[in-house]
């Protein structure tokens, strides 16, 4: 993730230990994708009466909504052992094979980033997903063979950001489909609550709603600011955060009042002044401001595309009437 790689190892350790200490270990604790959460509720307490694994569940949205969250909450929820892994780190199908066997019946084995596994592995997949069952060959040349291994009932949990570039063989292997949308204010204001009361800081309802609605409907945004807004409030001595303070430190960290950051204003500002405006593809805009066009494409897309800033037109992107409007600027030609 890009943000991941924007801060030090030692940084990253102790974020990463404070977001697990944030994350809701039941559906009731996990506020917002009420949809999803319903599906889920029923067909876990439908698989636990079946005394059988729940059936594969593919979930995907964009970043920092709370896959991994709600996958864990799965496991916890089946009261299974929570396995996780992600596509890239399964380079051969022996890596798979290998975690395949050590499962324990019911176990969940969640792979993040599903879309990136490599082809040769997905075909160990299908059978896995299907049977319970691994085919392995032994031996090479004339004398090699297929064994079938049997592995014991688990329930695969598939996280991507990207539906559209997973297999339509997988895509077809899991029961569940569950897709996550961005949050309203209103859940993301329940989150910051919540998340101060975990990190023992009192902060005024206002400055709550701020924060929110800065959070580009993301969860892991709000509570990545929420945590640099206190810093800001603690070196002033504020004992219950403010939405003064909550605007100020906003300011600091170059988040505007739509909640767009520095990258977000290139990359719609790089648009307008070399493009004017668009339509111009995506590599190009990546090159043209120095971001890859994956994090693009997966990260700061998607927020522009659901609040109308963009568009995607055959011929590239575009950047709407609202975007320039944001930017006090004059549609050209207009
Ligand atoms: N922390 C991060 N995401 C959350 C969610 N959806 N519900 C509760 N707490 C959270």
């Amino acid at each position: 993730m890009l943000e991941d790689r924007m801060i030090s190892g030692e940084q990253q350790d102790t974020d990463q230990e404070i977001e697990l200490s944030l994350r809701p270990e039941t559906l009731k604790q996990y506020i917002g994708q009420d949809q999803v959460k319903n599906n889920l509720s029923i067909f876990i307490e439908a698989a636990k009466m079946r005394n059988e694994p729940l059936d594969h569940a593919l979930l995907y949205g964009p970043p920092g909504l709370g896959k991994t969250t709600l996958a864990s909450i799965i496991a916890n929820e089946m009261g299974v052992q929570f396995r996780t892994t992600a596509g890239p780190a399964i380079e051969r199908a022996g890596d798979l094979a290998a975690i395949l066997s050590s499962l324990e019946p019911g176990d969940v084995l969640f792979i993040d980033e599903i879309h990136r596994l490599p082809r040769s592995v997905e075909e160990v997949l299908y059978p896995a997903m299907e049977d319970f069952c691994l085919d392995i060959v032994v031996g090479t040349g004339p004398s090699a063979r297929s064994v079938r291994l049997d592995l014991p009932p688990f329930t695969l949990v598939g996280a991507t950001t990207r539906a559209g570039l997973l297999s339509a063989p997988l895509r077809d292997r899991f029961g569940v489909h569950s897709r996550l949308e961005y949050y309203d204010t209103k859940a993301l204001c329940a989150i910051v609550e919540r998340t101060a009361e975990i990190l023992s800081v009192e902060i005024d309802a206002a400055a709550a709603v701020e924060v929110a609605r800065r959070s580009r409907g993301t969860p892991r945004i709000a509570n990545r600011l929420l945590k640099r807004v206190r810093d800001i409030a603690q070196v002033k001595g504020e004992t219950v955060i403010s939405k003064e303070t909550t605007q100020e430190a906003l300011e600091m960290l170059q988040v505007d009042a739509e909640g767009l950051d520095f990258i977000d204003h290139k990359l719609l500002k790089g648009i307008m002044d070399s493009f004017q405006g668009g339509p111009v593809g995506l590599d190009t805009i990546a090159a043209t401001i120095g971001e890859e066009p994956q994090t693009i494409e997966d990260v700061y897309e998607p927020f522009l595309l659901q609040i109308g800033y963009i568009q995607r037109t055959p011929r590239g992107r575009v950047v709407t009437p609202k975007a320039y409007a944001h930017f006090n600027r004059e549609v050209p030609g207009s």
